[in-house]
């Protein structure tokens, strides 16, 4: 499996973190030094569709295949305003593309899993050609009156177009079922018979525990893939992460090794965008034509779960 065409799309509306300042106890200095985050895009006059589509689009563009020649649309994303349907039926007629797709979720680890079922389907002969979407709100479902969850999010679409080849060397995913680190509860219809009825509530955060599982099994994750793969830190030209907090990242440089500039980051324009965060910085990567054929490259995503989810690749173009 290879990518050959990659989209993104971002809100026109940026959120800096002085913005913020004025309905938050919050201030700039805070959360640039403990996060890295700078500003966020913002849905305003736009929805996640619009965004899920424009990337979309540019991504089978950029493939030079036309729409009906994707076999497959695998959609990743958290949460959005349909709980049914599924956000791949609501995005492909607008598309173009008459393939089937599922959407799966699994967090901001969204991505990588969604790379592996490709991967699979390929292997499979179930086919050729996939488009994956990762579009995601996470700002639409924090508490916008407190400032430890809203200061942290950005929204933001990323997608890739793959294709046969061999350039999509391994990939490794953990899932440490622990629901208190990081949720969120929507509110159902209680029937009569409810005895349970929970009314939803925005997303709850340990941070510090996040924070220290989030770089304990992404470092696993990625040293495990690095010695099946008979690979040093030294071999890899870019290791492309989630982009959570820039203090995550450098916790994982740390355990890991290489430089600092073979971790790019993109959380300081754009916060944390969940499983779009690595598709987004791809995007950016080859539109600043830093990547190569024949470069390795390791991207690593975790979030809520607890899941952590990373692969290898040997880049072909
Ligand atoms: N502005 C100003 N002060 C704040 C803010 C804020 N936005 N948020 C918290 N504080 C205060 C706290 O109230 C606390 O004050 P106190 O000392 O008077 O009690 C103080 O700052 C320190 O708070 P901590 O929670 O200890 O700060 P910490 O250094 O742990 O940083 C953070 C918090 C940034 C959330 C960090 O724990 C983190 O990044 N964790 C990972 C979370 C994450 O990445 N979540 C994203 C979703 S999951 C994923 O994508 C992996």
């Amino acid at each position: 499996m290879k990518i050959i065409g990659t989209g993104s799309a971002l809100p026109a509306l940026t959120v800096t973190n002085e913005d913020l300042t004025g309905f938050l106890d919050t201030s700039d200095e805070w959360i640039s030094t403990r996060t890295g985050i700078q500003a966020r895009h913002l849905l305003s006059t736009e929805d996640l569709y619009d965004i899920a589509v424009e990337a979309a689009n540019k991504a089978i563009k950029a493939s030079g295949l036309r729409p009906d020649q994707i076999d497959f649309l695998l959609v990743s994303n958290v949460a959005n305003r349909h709980v049914t349907p599924g956000l791949s039926c609501i995005i492909q007629k607008r598309i173009g593309v008459t393939c089937a797709g599922l959407d799966i979720n699994v967090a901001c680890a969204g991505f990588v899993n969604a790379l592996m079922l490709a991967d699979g389907m390929m292997k499979a002969g179930h086919a050729r050609n996939i488009l994956i979407v990762c579009a995601e709100e996470p700002t639409k479902y924090c508490n916008w009156k407190e400032r430890d969850c809203s200061v942290l999010f950005g929204d933001g679409a990323g997608a890739v177009v793959l294709t046969e080849g061999n350039a999509f060397k391994d990939v490794k995913l953990t899932m440490i079922s622990d629901r208190d680190v990081l949720y969120y509860e929507r509110g159902m219809e209680p029937t009569p018979f409810e005895e349970k009825y929970i009314i939803g509530q925005p997303l709850v955060m340990k941070g510090k525990e996040l924070f220290r599982t989030a770089v304990s099994e992404s470092a696993k994750d990625i040293n495990t893939l690095l010695k099946r793969n008979d690979l040093q830190s030294d071999d890899i030209d870019w290791f492309m992460l989630h982009q959570a907090n820039k203090r995550i990242i450098e916790g994982i440089r740390n355990i890991v090794g290489g430089p600092c500039v073979k971790y790019p980051t993109i959380i300081e324009k754009y916060g944390n965008t969940s499983s779009a965060s690595i598709p987004i910085m791809l995007d950016e990567m080859i539109a600043d034509d830093k990547i190569k054929a024949g470069q390795k490259i390791v991207m690593s995503a975790f979030g809520a779960g607890f899941v952590s989810a990373a692969c290898l690749w040997e880049w072909e173009f």
